[in-house]
């Protein structure tokens, strides 16, 4: 049986290693994050279980790095991408120093479109290919108030590029064979963030955010949110809503709160 090849970005840790570790009956893998080491731990187990694997060094927060990646899927043989590889940094945006605006929107938000665009070309080529990226379900929180939850203001506005980004890509690649899917997980158990996750009772494991979202691709989902149960309901009230805004909006006159007040 041929083996699909999958680049996995983030695959030292957490969710990224989990996609290679439920894909390893499969696939082969170019294995991307800035950790060799546990690049190479994973590796060997992934060759035990009769993979070839590829172990590709780089900080996609960086040009150089994301380079290195963009150079490898420019190759045209890669037909499963999974953008996976991320960082919080949450603080307050003035806590942000400005060169960590930059390192953070490229990790999060450039590196996971640059990298489609590069591996798009061979997929096209070839009528074959799944992208995968990994997002959060804090794409969703820009207009939430509860204290409780992360300072994000980059973070949320990244993965919220990453989300309208995939949704927007769907539709481009609607009439090829290219499937293409966003992940929005909660809280996930792994050392994202200094590990908070592993601590909250409520975190979901790598290993089902893996599982749920390769079960989505053959559910053909555009955006899987691991834990929501009325997936269908909720994401066509959003597309309601955000329809309302665009066809409401788009007149030639601005609304009448705006008309001068009579005196
Ligand atoms: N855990 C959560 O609660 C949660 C919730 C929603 C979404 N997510 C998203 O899930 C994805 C995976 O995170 P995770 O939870 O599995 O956390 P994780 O265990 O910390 O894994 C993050 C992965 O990204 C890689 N990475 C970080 N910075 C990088 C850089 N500059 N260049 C290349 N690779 C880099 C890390 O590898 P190296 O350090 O070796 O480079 C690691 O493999 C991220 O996109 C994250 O935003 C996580």
């Amino acid at each position: 049986m041929t083996r699909t090849l999958a680049l996995i970005t983030g695959a030292s840790s957490g969710i990224g290693a989990a996609y290679a570790r439920s894909l390893a009956g499969d696939c082969d893998f170019v294995l991307v994050a800035r950790r060799a080491d546990r690049l190479s731990d994973l590796a060997a187990e992934l060759q035990a279980a009769d993979a070839e694997v590829e172990v590709l060094p780089a900080d996609l927060s960086k040009p150089e790095g994301l380079a290195v990646v963009t150079g490898r899927l420019a190759t045209g043989d890669v037909r499963l991408l999974i953008s996976n590889a991320g960082a919080g940094g949450y603080a307050p945006l003035i806590d942000v120093d400005l060169a960590e605006v930059d390192t953070s929107l490229t990790l999060n938000a450039i590196a996971p479109i640059q990298l489609v665009r590069a591996a798009l070309p061979g997929m096209l080529a070839a009528g074959d290919g799944t992208i995968i990226t990994v997002a959060s379900l804090l794409a969703f929180s820009g207009g939430q108030t509860d204290p409780r939850m992360p300072h994000r203001t980059l973070y949320a506005a990244a993965k919220a590029a990453t989300l309208a980004f995939t949704r927007t890509l769907a539709h481009e690649l609607a009439d090829t064979a290219i499937r293409t899917q966003v992940v929005c997980p909660g809280v996930v158990a792994t050392e994202f963030n200094g590990g908070v996750g592993q601590q909250v009772p409520f975190a979901m494991s790598p290993e089902d955010v893996a599982a749920a979202s390769l079960a989505g691709i053959e559910l053909g989902e555009t955006i899987c949110a691991p834990g929501l149960e009325d997936a269908t309901a909720a994401f066509d009230a959003l597309l309601a809503a955000e329809t309302g805004v665009l066809n409401g909006g788009n007149r030639p006159t601005p609304a009448s709160r705006y008309q001068p007040v009579p005196r």
